[in-house]
């Protein structure tokens, strides 16, 4: 059911507790997620998106609950993926000629998802929607995520309505930033930012400039999945402003697979050598194949530099390294350095390959790497922590 957020606001989304996958298969999800749709009650009746189709007759049940659907003036369509838009077409048979707003690509977007002709008013920029006491402004915001993607700011009430932009998977029934853990909701913006918006951050940056630049005051932003900002809302805005300008921490991630432990014990021996010049660093090692790919991605953001290691199979590198630096090379990581390490029986080409894929994916090779002949012994994992103190220094 609904929750009144102010006197002309109400949530009418979905919270989704069950959701552990996203984006098909791709997105792992711990902790739930909520598709929210925004009812907004002025002279004019708004809605502002909608929910994922599986909750589609369940939303529109709800939302006659709150409003007589007839009474619906406008529907805005700020992103037009199927996890908002999943339940127009059931929306739409009980109110077909309601005019949706949204961008020129958002037309195409929807028109493409469920190829209905309905009544679509494209906007861009500045366009303004006049609903009463309160206009609904609307911002083009290309490729955050989509090339469709638009802000929704509402005047007066001085509220962002974001859409995935400032986002999380997180579901809660409390649903504001003042009522759930920092950590987990702070832990969940930042995986949705690595995994989702991270290829697209100078236009998150560009974009946030456009808007401070309009001075304009901002009470409360409302993201289409998770938790409401409504305490020191602008903090989010600041943290993406940080995580948008090649971010990093004070870390190295070690990140791995390994087929009879012996590219295990040169990450634990590189791991041993890093912290022989740095006992200040957060080293970090993370074995591919038990590890959520979602969840090291979000270590590669957080990193300066990394080791990546695969032993040599079949002339190539371990599968589930090949998910995460092919993974990785889409998301274009900057400001970012690494090196690789592998054994090998008979032809070792895990270590070049791998160097490879971290040019590719933009970082700075450190240097062409390390690679050990089957189990590494005694003297092996010396020339590993002698390679991993080189590293170190190196960054
Ligand atoms: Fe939440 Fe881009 O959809």
């Amino acid at each position: 059911m609904g929750f009144t957020i102010n006197e002309k606001v109400t949530w009418v989304g979905k919270i989704d507790w069950e959701l552990r996958r996203f984006h098909g298969d791709e997105y792992s999800v711990d902790r739930g997620s909520s598709y929210n749709s925004y009812l907004i009650r002025d002279e004019k009746t708004v809605l502002v998106d909608t929910v994922w189709k599986p909750f589609a007759k369940e939303f529109v049940a709800n939302l006659k609950k709150e409003v007589d659907l007839n009474d619906i003036d406008f529907i805005v369509m700020n992103h037009g993926e199927i996890d908002h838009s999943g339940a127009l077409p059931e929306l739409m048979r009980e109110i077909p000629d309601t005019p949706i707003y949204c961008t020129a690509n958002g037309i195409k977007s929807i028109k493409g998802h469920f190829h209905e002709n309905w009544n679509f008013i494209p906007v861009k920029t500045g366009d303004t929607l006049k609903i009463g006491q309160n206009d609904l402004v609307f911002v083009e915001a290309r490729m955050l995520h989509w090339p469709d993607s638009m802000f929704t700011y509402m005047t007066n009430d001085n509220i962002l309505f974001s859409n995935d932009a400032f986002g999380q998977h997180y579901a809660s029934e409390y649903m504001y930033n003042d009522l759930v853990s920092p950590d987990e909701l702070y832990s969940e913006a930042i995986k949705y930012y690595a995994n989702i918006l991270n290829p697209f951050s100078s236009l998150v940056k560009r974009k946030i400039e456009e808007v401070v630049k309009l001075d304009i005051p901002i009470d409360m932003i409302c993201p289409s999945h998770g938790i409401i900002w409504r305490k020191d809302p602008l903090q989010i805005v600041e943290q993406y402003m940080k995580w948008a300008q090649d971010y990093q921490e004070d870390q190295i991630s070690i990140i791995y697979d390994t087929m009879w432990e012996g590219t295990r014990r040169m990450a634990e021996a590189l791991a041993e050598g890093i912290k022989e010049v740095d006992d200040k660093v957060n080293i970090k090692l993370f074995n591919t194949s038990k590890t959520d790919k979602n969840d090291v991605i979000t270590e590669i953001f957080k990193s300066k530099a990394v080791l990546l290691g695969s032993p040599t199979v079949n002339g190539s590198i371990l599968t589930s390294m090949a998910a995460i630096v092919d993974l990785a090379g889409g998301l274009k990581f900057k400001n970012k350095k690494g090196a690789a390490f592998g054994t090998y029986g008979w032809s070792g080409e895990s270590v070049k390959i791998l160097t490879q894929h971290l040019e590719n994916a933009g970082f700075e090779v450190v240097n062409q790497g390390i690679r050990e002949m089957w189990n590494p012994d005694d003297a092996g994992l010396d020339r590993c922590r002698e390679f991993g103190r080189e590293f170190a220094q190196a960054l």
